[in-house]
């Protein structure tokens, strides 16, 4: 870990110690090749910490879904290790793994809500599905009160194709929290929304998941949104970049994402006219910090 890894998690703002938190999750050494011989990922480690948002950034194509596929366990790694609090994913079975499920959210790119659900009924699926015994009607209401959390309670009656893209990705926000995970995943939580839309879709993510006292680990390419909300990041290499391609090309704070004179980090940050608008108001800011 590098010092400003170091200065993360919920250790963060005290005094330093010798003990390091524990991770909720690590990867190990991830390596992913393709049936078709492809070489995804390339030796890929980090840690997340509890409470923390981690980013996954990188350029289309680079591997960011790929590498979130594998945490969550949809996809397995050709070799290497994921370890989620404190257990080997892909080899866990049975009520161990409905236990590990129930722990995390998931907020997929497209929202994926069902449409002949109403937005209630959306919310109310997980719940039902993991607390069969508990009566419906106090899931409803647990589901109610989700929907209120995203500012939707109202329209809870309405069919995903009647609302419109922020709302979904809401409801879809909604829906990944229903269960207070310890971990939640999310990948492109933002894409297709406009800059306005995506700055409050960012800032509702942030405020709830802390309120719930929740890890993220965040898929984007959008360089304002990895400013706004991230604790840590990577970014991977894509297949523009060579030996590169499919490896750590850098991880720590945003910090160190803003001062780093690696050319590939360059040359992403600066490509988004957002993130440097960001770079710019931060550079003549004292002290120069990112989160407000
Ligand atoms: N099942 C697959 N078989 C072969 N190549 C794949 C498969 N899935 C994804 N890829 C390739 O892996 C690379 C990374 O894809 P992906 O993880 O979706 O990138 P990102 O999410 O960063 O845009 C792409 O070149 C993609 O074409
Ligand atoms: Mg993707």
């Amino acid at each position: 870990m590098s010092d400003s890894d170091s200065a993360i998690g919920p250790g963060k703002g005290k005094a330093a110690t010798p003990e390091l938190p524990t991770p909720i999750l690590e990867v190990l050494n991830l390596i992913k090749v393709f049936p078709n011989g492809r070489t995804v990922l390339n030796g890929i480690s980090f840690q997340v910490f509890p409470e923390e948002t981690f980013v996954i950034l990188g350029g289309s194509g680079c591997g960011k879904s790929t590498l979130l596929n594998i945490l969550i366990g949809v996809l397995e790694p050709t070799s290497g290790e994921v370890r989620i609090f404190g257990e080997n994913l892909h080899r866990l079975q049975g009520d161990k793994l409905k236990a590990l499920h129930v722990r995390c959210g998931m907020l997929f790119q497209s929202g994926a809500l069902i449409e002949s659900l109403s937005l209630l009924g959306n919310v109310h699926l997980p719940l039902r599905e993991h607390y069969r015994s508990v009566d419906p009607a106090v899931l409803m209401e647990t589901a109610r009160l989700k929907l209120r959390m995203v500012g939707l309670e109202e329209h809870g009656s309405k069919r995903p194709s009647g609302i419109s893209g922020g709302m979904k990705k809401r409801v879809a926000l909604a829906r990944a929290l229903a269960l207070d995970p310890d971990l939640v995943f999310a990948d492109e939580p933002t894409s297709g929304l406009d800059p306005v839309s995506t700055q409050e879709i960012d800032e509702m993510f942030m405020r709830l998941t802390r309120r719930i006292g929740a890890a993220a680990i965040v898929v984007t390419h959008d360089i304002a949104s990895f400013f706004r909300i991230a604790h840590r990041a990577i970014m991977l290499g894509s297949e523009r970049d060579g030996a590169l391609q499919g490896r750590i090309i850098l991880q720590g704070d945003t910090q160190k994402f803003r001062a780093s004179d690696h050319p590939i980090v360059r040359r992403f940050l600066d490509f988004d006219r957002g993130g440097q608008d960001h770079l710019d108001a931060v550079a003549k800011c004292p002290g120069g910090t990112v989160r407000s």
